[in-house]
């Protein structure tokens, strides 16, 4: 087991470089398998556990996955040979369904069991199955919790989307590029990443118009072919460092990122007081004063972020006054608050609502990441706080975010990866 461990209450100084986009990226490995070719990916996050399960599964159904350097790699899918994945390998990710709709796409048949993921509250795929049915697949759901989708022939056609889900847009994209003719999702996901896989698609020769917009047009190809494709950088991760300079009240120049996708992140730090200067492909935020009360309401794209709320609330707990967070997307995303509290965090949550009452300042404890961005928020506390934070449970960190004790180190931040036994649980015994 590892943990790690922080010596809070120094401000980040410095330069932090942001990784290629997690999201993107595994919704862009398994589209790899649509061609018979190979396909170079360029600022590839390759050291985070969840892009390394995907490539697991790429050899699993005997894809070439090749290292050339530490941000690339080439996968050769002329290889492929099955179309089934266990729950061995899906039970680690969400995104191992996006396998269901590049199968599809490819064989006309996926069996694949049902996605692990960070839990979050419920996380239906019925709109993925509404899809894949518009596509003229047969779906069944097995005993064994196995996704059977098949079809004689996929053919275009206009699919609805009741709730707006990244996951059915990129299941319903990968499955319609190789259908006959044309499909239209409409009430689609806008998310930068589903852009970004617009793009590899039609780098392979694929026809996907709409992208950005809440209509996506997919005219089928019969054939991918390969392509090199570079990585757009992780949103998530750059917001992340973002809000981390401002809880130390740091100054740091944030590289390797797209301003525009960080608008709604952005104007929210500027209303708690920070200062946010926008370059080509980076942004610098500094803060010399205690954050500003706001309040933010999640949203898709481009509303503000799900996946920043938890970094927020850390911010907002150090600010003066009391702010509120109405959280839309997910039904339980404030686990985390308890582990804030043990740091003296005042926050009451109420449903969807957390009432976040500034205190003066943080102090380190022992806590742990209940999820990704759980994760990233506990990791921003103790960077923040005074004395030492240990966060177990981070795993959950090392899914989505590359290098982060280089990341800070470099920042000034003083934090370390631990190693330490697991501790003896009587309930094992036996
Ligand atoms: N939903 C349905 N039916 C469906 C699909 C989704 O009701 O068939 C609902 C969900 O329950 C949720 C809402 O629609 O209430 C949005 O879900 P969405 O499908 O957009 O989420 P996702 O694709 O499962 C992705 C990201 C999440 C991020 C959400 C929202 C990936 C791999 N995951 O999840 O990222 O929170 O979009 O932006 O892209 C993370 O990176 O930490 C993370 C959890």
């Amino acid at each position: 087991m590892e943990k790690f461990v922080i010596n809070g209450g120094t401000p980040l100084t410095g330069e932090v470089t942001i990784s290629g986009a997690k999201n993107a990226a595994l919704a862009i490995i398994p589209a790899a398998i649509l061609s018979r070719d190979v396909c170079r990916i360029e600022n590839l996050p390759v050291s985070i556990s969840d892009v390394s399960f995907m490539m697991k599964t790429l050899r699993h159904i005997g894809a070439g996955v090749k290292l050339i350097d530490k941000n690339t790699i080439e996968i050769d899918s002329r290889h492929v040979n099955s179309y089934v994945i266990s729950h061995d390998m899906t039970k680690h990710l969400r995104a191992s369904y996006y396998f269901i709709g590049a199968l599809l796409g490819r064989f006309g048949r996926a069996r694949v069991a049902m996605p692990g993921g960070c839990y979050l509250g419920p996380r239906p795929i019925d709109q993925h199955i509404k899809g894949f049915e518009a596509l003229g697949a047969n779906v069944t759901i097995d005993d064994s919790a196995i996704v059977d989708t098949s079809a004689n022939k996929l053919t275009g056609s206009p699919v609805y989307l009741d709730v707006v889900s990244v996951g059915a847009t990129v299941n319903i994209m990968l499955a319609a590029s190789r259908a006959e003719g044309l499909t239209v999702i409409e009430n689609a996901a806008k998310e930068p990443h589903i852009v970004d896989l617009a793009n590899f698609l039609n780098s392979m020769g694929a026809d996907v118009r709409g992208a950005g917009t809440d209509v996506i047009k997919i005219r089928g190809v019969e054939n991918l072919h390969g392509c090199t494709y570079s990585i757009i950088p992780d949103q998530i991760e750059a917001g992340t460092f973002m809000v981390a300079a401002a809880a130390t009240r740091g100054d740091v120049l944030i590289k390797n990122v797209i301003p525009k996708h960080m608008d709604s992140i952005t104007t929210k730090l500027i209303e708690c007081g920070a200062t946010v200067e926008e370059f080509d492909e980076a942004v610098r935020v500094t803060m010399d004063s205690r954050p500003k009360k706001c309040n933010i309401k999640t949203m898709p794209h481009p509303g503000f972020p799900t996946d920043m709320h938890p970094q927020f609330a850390v911010l907002l707990s150090l600010a003066e006054g009391t702010s509120i967070i109405s959280e839309s997307i997910w039904s339980n995303r404030f686990r985390y608050t308890e582990q804030l509290a043990r740091m003296g965090a005042d926050i009451n949550v109420d449903g969807q609502l957390a009432m976040i009452h500034g205190v003066d300042h943080l102090k380190g404890a022992p806590v742990k990441a209940d999820d990704l961005r759980a994760g990233a928020a506990v990791v921003i506390a103790g960077l923040a706080a005074s004395g030492r934070t240990e966060i177990e449970d981070i795993l959950h960190i090392d899914r989505g975010y590359e290098n982060v004790v280089e990341k800070f180190g470099n920042l000034g931040a003083d934090i370390r990866r631990v190693y330490c036994v697991e501790p003896f649980n009587i309930g094992d015994v036996g």
